[in-house]
């Protein structure tokens, strides 16, 4: 098992710090490859929830667990990052879904008990936590038996710290370079919403990345007595690409997320 640097506790400051941008950013709708990539195809893969019993783990502020919500789910949303839970808990004031909405870190579960949901969902969340390993654990014993784990990340094959885009001629995407797969280190990642009309001095978000191999996400899943029902590698449709030219290298090219389907046992 790999050892990091960096600890829940820097995790829980540096998402603190990201969550007034990082809520305003997402509410407006410029997280671009959310809205045209990743969301249509992670509440594909989720399917219907209507009536089910939904934890949100590491849910920000909100923005997919009101998703779910609008959806027919039950949902409880729980994060690390009290900035993300309080701008979560306003706007569940502002327009009441009936979410209810904790601070926790998903790797200690220990305010629910055992078999208390029908499904997790989890969206880009957990390469972003050290622990993902006491993660599935947790995860494991909140499920009802027969419950889905469901979750987004970024690809780990392609997204490692050292990638970069290769070009051709023209300065057309041919290729991409995914170096550092093996990389034991974690690391503080800068960026912005690449294609937000986002003004040039706001300030970046800043956040901690905890490298993982594919086999890595996959055998702790089976180590931890999930059965694995399903991985999907969305890519942006043909409509998209022609709406957002810049798309197209996540067509062709390589997979910017992966999603993940588990069942417990
Ligand atoms: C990229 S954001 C995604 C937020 C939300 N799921 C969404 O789709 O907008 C990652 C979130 O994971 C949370 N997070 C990181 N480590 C966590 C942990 N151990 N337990 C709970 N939340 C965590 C962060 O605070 C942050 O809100």
């Amino acid at each position: 098992m790999k050892k990091y640097e960096i600890t829940e506790q820097q995790v829980t400051e540096y998402w603190n710090q990201n969550s007034s941008v990082w809520s305003e950013q997402v509410e407006k709708g410029w997280d671009y490859y959310r809205e045209y990539l990743n969301n249509p195809a992670f509440f594909n893969l989720i399917g219907d929830v209507k009536d089910k019993i939904i934890l949100d783990a590491g849910c920000g502020e909100g923005h997919n667990t009101r998703i779910l919500a609008k959806k027919g789910a039950k949902v409880t949303g729980v994060d690390i990052s009290p900035g993300m839970i309080q701008k979560a808990q306003e706007m569940e004031r502002e327009g009441p879904l009936g979410i209810a909405y904790e601070i926790a870190t998903f790797s200690d579960l220990k305010i629910f008990k055992n078999c208390s949901f029908d499904s997790i969902v989890s969206s880009m969340a957990l390469m972003d936590a050290p622990h993902y390993d006491l993660a599935l654990k947790e995860f494991y014993r909140v499920l009802k038996i027969k419950g889905s784990l469901l979750f987004s990340i970024a690809h780990p094959c392609f997204m490692t710290k050292g990638y970069s885009w290769i070009r051709d001629e023209n300065g057309e995407e041919s290729g991409i370079v995914a170096s550092e797969y093996f990389r034991e280190k974690d690391w503080i990642e800068s960026w912005k919403f690449s294609k937000a009309p986002i003004p040039e001095d706001t300030i970046p978000f800043n956040v901690p990345c905890f490298p993982r191999t594919l086999s890595e996400y996959v055998n702790l899943l089976i180590k931890n007595g999930f059965m694995l029902a399903r991985i999907e590698e969305p890519r942006p449709s043909a409509e998209v690409c022609e709406k957002f030219p810049w798309m197209k290298k996540w067509h062709e090219h390589a997979a910017l997320f992966m999603h993940i389907h588990a069942v417990k046992e």
